[in-house]
């Protein structure tokens, strides 16, 4: 029979063995950003759907079709929506402290969940965990690569080696539009060969039809126009440097036309991160310029550079990579006290030891001393400290070493000084 309550579909519990799992890659990705030197930002889950709808853009299937919105309680009730991507929320947070006017760079990271309503797959989930940075102030190329180069540390620090680097400009808004526009028309000739989608698509967002993954829309797009061919010296000379600073890092790319992105946000540089081992889901992470959005809700006009990693993809391929570690919950010692008074002995002696530091665990239930052994042995407890109340009453206890299996006796004085000698 199946439990009356279940967690909605596209949502994940994640139990305690899972969580020391993402531990290991939180812990990854805050020592990479204390090397980089960002800080982190802890942003609200939800903001004004303006907010998305102004930033993200109203065209984009994560606006369009994917937010959780709802109308909150006030008089007049006002539209919030559970944040479907967090770059809007950094850039609103960035203008509200007006963060500009005492520093010209701003290095921020940031690790928490967005929602966005898709259909769940493998990889594709309604409540994700991002892990984004977002360098907010420098027009140059030299942030674009010190962005791209943090995403490709992330990978390297976490073992996965089949990855492929998709890079990418979608020029400056005039020029996207001159683009935008000659591809429209050459679209508009392979209309019978474009599936039902991608003309669907055309209207509201014609770039995102390169972006299709259909076998139709990739051979009728094949010899599409390229957007560099509309771009202008100055988004022409930034891509080449930033292409120029990679090659220098000894960092293989691909240089991809059809990369389009999927937020209405980019400027100039857009690049994608591809886990080859992950299947459909293959993005592992994405980002670009966004030299407008900060200046479009808002703030003063001001350049910007980030990426956006699914913390969900990173720990599937980390895995298929068999880079995670074994993961257990140390246990150092289980107390073990056999009559009343030994019992009220373990709990103290229980507390004394994680006071001190030390990982330990008595028992809860009542239970014969066979099953408290049995007990330790599952939580891998390293020692075993044993006493009855005759030992006691002598101030004494054994100490048994459930690896080595031997076993001492130890004055009760005694007992952290030796667990906290031998410990391992
Ligand atoms: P994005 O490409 O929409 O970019 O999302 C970033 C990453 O989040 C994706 O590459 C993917 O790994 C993960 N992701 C997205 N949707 C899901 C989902 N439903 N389930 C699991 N993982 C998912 C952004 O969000 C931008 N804010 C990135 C950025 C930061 N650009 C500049 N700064």
């Amino acid at each position: 029979m199946s439990p009356r309550y279940q967690s909605l579909k596209g949502f994940r519990d994640m139990l305690p063995e899972e969580s020391l799992r993402w531990q290991w890659l939180e812990g990854k990705v805050r020592e990479l950003m204390r090397r980089y030197g960002y800080g982190q930002l802890r942003l609200p889950l939800v903001e004004s759907t303006e907010l998305f709808a102004r930033g993200v853009g109203e065209g984009t299937d994560v606006v369009s079709k994917e937010m959780y919105s709802f109308l909150d309680k006030g008089d007049p009730p006002e539209s919030i929506t559970l944040r479907p991507e967090l770059t809007a929320g950094a850039a609103r947070a960035w203008v509200q402290h007006e963060i500009g006017k005492n520093q010209g760079l701003t290095k921020w990271y940031y690790v928490g969940p967005a929602f966005r309503y898709e259909q769940p797959q493998s990889g594709r989930y309604r409540q994700f965990t991002t892990f984004g940075v977002e360098l907010i102030g420098s027009p140059l190329p030299e942030a674009d690569a010190e962005v791209i180069l943090a995403g490709v540390d992330l990978i390297e620090s976490l073992g996965i080696r089949n990855y492929r680097l998709r890079l990418n400009t979608l020029g400056m808004p005039e020029e996207r539009t001159a683009y935008r526009a000659a591809l429209l028309e050459f679209l508009n000739t392979r209309r019978n060969q474009l599936s039902q989608e991608s003309l669907r698509r055309m209207e509201s967002n014609p770039l995102r039809v390169l972006d299709s993954k259909k076998e139709e829309d990739v051979a009728a797009t094949a010899d599409a126009p390229k957007i560099l061919d509309f771009l202008a010296h100055e988004s022409l000379a930034h891509f080449n440097r930033v292409q120029g600073l990679l090659d220098g890092a000894g960092v293989p790319y691909v240089v991809d036309h059809k990369l389009v992105r999927g937020l209405d946000y980019y400027t100039r540089t857009a690049f994608e991160f591809q886990g080859l081992d992950l299947g459909a889901q293959d993005a592992l992470g994405g980002g670009g310029r966004y030299d407008g959005l900060i200046e479009q809700i808002g703030g003063p006009a001001t350049p910007a550079v980030g990426f956006g990693f699914g913390m969900d993809r990173l720990m599937i391929a980390a895995q298929a990579a068999g880079a995670i570690p074994d993961q257990q919950a140390d246990l150092q010692v289980f107390v073990v006290g056999l009559g009343d008074a030994a019992r009220d002995w373990a709990m103290q002696t229980t507390r004394a030891f994680r006071q001190a530091g030390i990982a330990a665990d008595c028992d809860l239930l009542g239970r014969s001393m066979k099953a408290q052994m049995r007990e330790a042995n599952r939580r891998n407890a390293r020692y075993v400290v044993i006493a009855g109340d005759n030992e006691l009453a002598a101030g004494k206890a054994q100490v048994k070493d459930m690896q080595g299996h031997d076993q001492q006796e130890v004055e009760l004085t005694e007992l952290l000084n030796v667990v906290a000698a031998r410990k391992q």
